[in-house]
């Protein structure tokens, strides 16, 4: 009989047989089907996983620190973080395409990775959160993109790994159920999905430390009054973005001359078409209120009506 738990058992011994007393290395982004095949594979050979968390500072707020306190403090699996802010941040100076943009994360994210796992030593095997979707179909989330990026062959040429993929019979709703069984934390199974490039293509044009403030501090308020709403299952992904414009607005007595804040929530299926949320007037009252009282620049907010297509999801 197909249930969980026999999954799990089955798994953990055939990755057990395979590895040995060898070692795997896993790329954990935070997502969900990275973070299930960490927790899987932590259960199946403990300390002989070692997980790299690429933080590229364009993670959403807190979202550091809750991946390293689930994995590091909860599991304590052996995870290397690696504070990448700078580099990202010094390679995106100056550039304002949405493709380029991409290009530069994906590539950098590869550079990061392979550089710490040259550190290591003794590693044999690679795993990674491939679902049976990823195997029709190309995903859309992290975890998906570093694999994308990785199959292409991303790593450098003296390391030779051998793939791990033991979620690759699974579809996403039994990676969640999976995720939970295994003792991952709700916000983790129930992530919404969140792009490899993360809010670099969240503020349009170049991105600079005190847009991604703002979008990172109005996309908090957002998520903390949907979650209060109780509507966090019911969309599929909600954000703020940050055009790049300005216009003009009155507080006190005084004109103000600051940016606008989009959002953007949207039910879907697989992100391959969409429609925007019905959500409550009262509830995009009280967000659009606090976007405007706490955070700074910020003098006018609005939602997007449209659905895709036309539009996309993201901005850019
Ligand atoms: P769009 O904007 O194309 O988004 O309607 C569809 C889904 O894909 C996500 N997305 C990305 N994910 N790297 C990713 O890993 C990307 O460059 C990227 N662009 C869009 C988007 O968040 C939505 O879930």
């Amino acid at each position: 009989e197909w249930t969980i738990e026999n999954f799990i058992e089955m798994e953990a011994e055939k990755i057990r047989t395979k590895v040995g007393d060898r070692n795997v290395l896993c790329a954990l982004s935070g997502g969900v089907d990275s973070s299930v095949v960490a927790a899987l594979i932590h259960k199946a050979i403990g300390d002989q996983l070692t997980c790299i968390f690429v933080d590229h500072g364009l993670l959403r707020k807190h979202e550091a620190d809750d991946v390293m306190r689930t994995f590091a403090d909860d599991f304590n699996m052996n995870i290397i973080k690696v504070d990448a802010a700078e580099r990202f941040m010094s390679k995106l100076k100056g550039v304002d395409d949405p493709e380029q943009k991409r290009k530069i994360i994906g590539n950098e994210f590869i550079y990061v990775f392979d550089d710490e796992a040259a550190k290591l030593k003794d590693i044999d095997f690679l795993a990674q959160g491939t679902l049976y979707t990823d195997i029709i179909e190309s995903g859309t989330d992290t975890a998906q993109t570093i694999k994308s990026h990785h199959n292409v062959g991303g790593l450098p040429e003296n390391m030779q790994f051998e793939l791990i993929e033991p979620l690759n019979t699974l579809f996403k709703d039994e990676v969640r159920e999976l995720g939970l069984q295994l003792g991952l934390p709700e916000e983790i199974v129930w992530r919404q999905p969140f792009p490899g490039p993360g809010l670099a293509i969240r503020v349009l044009g170049e991105v600079t430390e005190e847009k991604l403030e703002i979008v990172r501090e109005s996309d908090a308020i957002l998520r903390e009054e949907i979650a209060t709403a109780g509507l966090d299952r019911d969309i599929w992904q909600y954000f703020t973005v940050l055009p790049n414009f300005r216009s003009v607005g009155v507080m006190g007595d005084a004109r103000t001359y600051d940016y606008t804040i989009g959002i953007r929530a949207v039910t879907s299926i697989d992100g391959m078409t969409s429609d925007w949320a019905r959500i409550p007037w009262d509830v995009l009252e009280k967000i659009s209120t606090r976007i405007v009282n706490d955070v700074e620049h910020i003098n006018r907010v609005v939602y997007d009506i449209t659905s895709k297509p036309p539009a996309t999801i993201e901005w850019e």
